[in-house]
């Protein structure tokens, strides 16, 4: 039995956590609830006592809690922690590790996994800090459930609603092990192309997706090898890491890694140029106007792909325009398994958002994943390659 420790914050979406309860409860999982002052202003412990079978913790200092189970006693019980629904005060307040009360100190004294499925209203959801904090939080590898887009309890539609209590006890249940002992390679971030010792080209790739690609893979039971660009992400663990700087390293590392792989995802946005040649002091100002000279780098993807006994092949397609004939022709011209291609520089999903959508193509198909959760789209993604990988090596 796995013990779930329910923080229950104040929202209207606080009469849903009594279902899950029940439902949690249902699949076996001891439930273990804590409240905030306001989650009490929408439902009353007592209702999720009955519920959970346990008295509900609501005071970081009590002195009879304390005796009972005050908090890093309930942080050890936790196999889960899981948020539902979390505000976005709350969701603030783990961003930046501010522990005033119960559940927020909870959270810093927890080591299992965590768990939100924030509900607010859709332009609360939208606010640029909350995405911040958000992003923040995914960094610091919680798993996201939901939003849902809908109509609120506000009158207002978009994207807030907490995920129904069914969904969110499916999405707390571990992966299926699709990826087992399988080893994949995994290219994330940008790169950076020195110009100077001081300068260099980049782009705007923050290695979200592959990071969370390389973190889903490994809870699918894959052995991940993950070579990471310059990022502000932390090092996942249980991953062999190596981070270089240029596409030239990079280039270098996946080469010398790709054997006895079973697949390789290229999800850096690797630079497709790089400056001529590197100058060893510091370029000066000269007239009005400077021409830089730059050549092309070695494309690591379409070399993995080119090798005879290359593994399952996956790229990425990052495109502003043209979204299906750029990633159609990328597939073929790389000699690539599948390409997974998004729109950049739109208001929401992309190269730095938690959020994104894929347009994934293989040979024989095509398949949308709809915009959600970078954690929630790897794991569709990764589904959808263990599928195609299963289907090319029955052949
Ligand atoms: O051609 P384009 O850069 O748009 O292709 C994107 C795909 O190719 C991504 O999967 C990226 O990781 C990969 N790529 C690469 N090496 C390069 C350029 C792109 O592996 N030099």
């Amino acid at each position: 039995m796995k013990n779930v420790l329910l923080g229950v914050t104040g929202g209207i979406a606080a009469y849903k956590s009594a279902e899950l309860i029940r439902l949690l409860r249902q699949q076996n999982y001891d439930v273990r609830v804590v409240m905030t002052d306001s989650a009490m202003e929408f439902i009353t412990p007592l209702t999720l006592q009955a519920l959970s079978g346990h008295a509900v913790h609501t005071k970081l200092l009590d002195a009879s809690e304390e005796n009972a189970m005050g908090h890093i006693n309930l942080a050890r019980w936790a196999d889960i922690l899981l948020i539902a629904p979390a505000t976005a005060s709350c969701i603030a307040k783990f961003a930046h590790g501010l522990a005033d009360d119960l559940l927020s100190t909870l959270y810093l004294a927890v080591q299992c996994p965590v768990y939100i499925a924030p509900a607010m209203n859709q332009a609360m959801w939208h606010k640029t800090v909350t995405q911040e904090n958000i992003a923040q939080l995914i960094m610091h590898q919680v798993t996201l459930i939901g939003p849902e887009a809908g109509s609120q309890a506000c009158g207002e539609i978009g994207l807030g609603r907490m995920t129904e209590a069914s969904d969110i006890v499916a999405a707390l249940d571990a992966p299926e092990q699709l990826l087992l002992n399988k080893k994949i390679l995994i290219t994330a971030g940008p790169t950076r192309e020195p110009l100077d010792p001081v300068r260099y080209i980049t782009n705007r790739s923050s290695g979200k997706m592959g990071y969370a690609l390389a973190i889903q893979a490994e809870k699918m039971g894959a052995q991940v090898t993950l070579v990471s660009g310059p990022v502000a992400l932390e090092k996942p663990s249980n991953i062999a890491f190596i981070s270089v700087e240029t596409a030239a390293e990079m280039y270098t590392v996946v080469m010398q890694q790709v054997s006895e792989q079973d697949m390789m995802i290229a999800a850096a946005a690797v630079a497709d140029y790089t400056p001529a040649t590197v100058q060893a002091d510091k370029i000066k100002k000269q007239g009005d106007e400077s021409i830089l000279a730059l050549q092309k780098t070695q494309d690591i993807v379409a070399s993995v792909a080119a090798l005879k006994d290359k593994p399952f092949t996956v790229g990425f397609a990052a495109e502003t325009k043209n979204l299906e004939h750029y990633a159609q022709e990328k597939l073929q011209r790389k000699n690539l398994d599948m390409i997974a291609a998004n729109w950049v520089g739109q208001a929401e999903g992309g190269f730095d958002s938690a959020l994104n959508a894929l347009q994934v193509y293989w040979p024989e198909g095509t398949k949308n994943l709809a915009m959600c959760s970078k954690n929630e789209l790897a794991n569709q993604l990764l589904t959808l390659i263990s599928e195609r990988y299963n289907a090319k090596n029955s052949a």
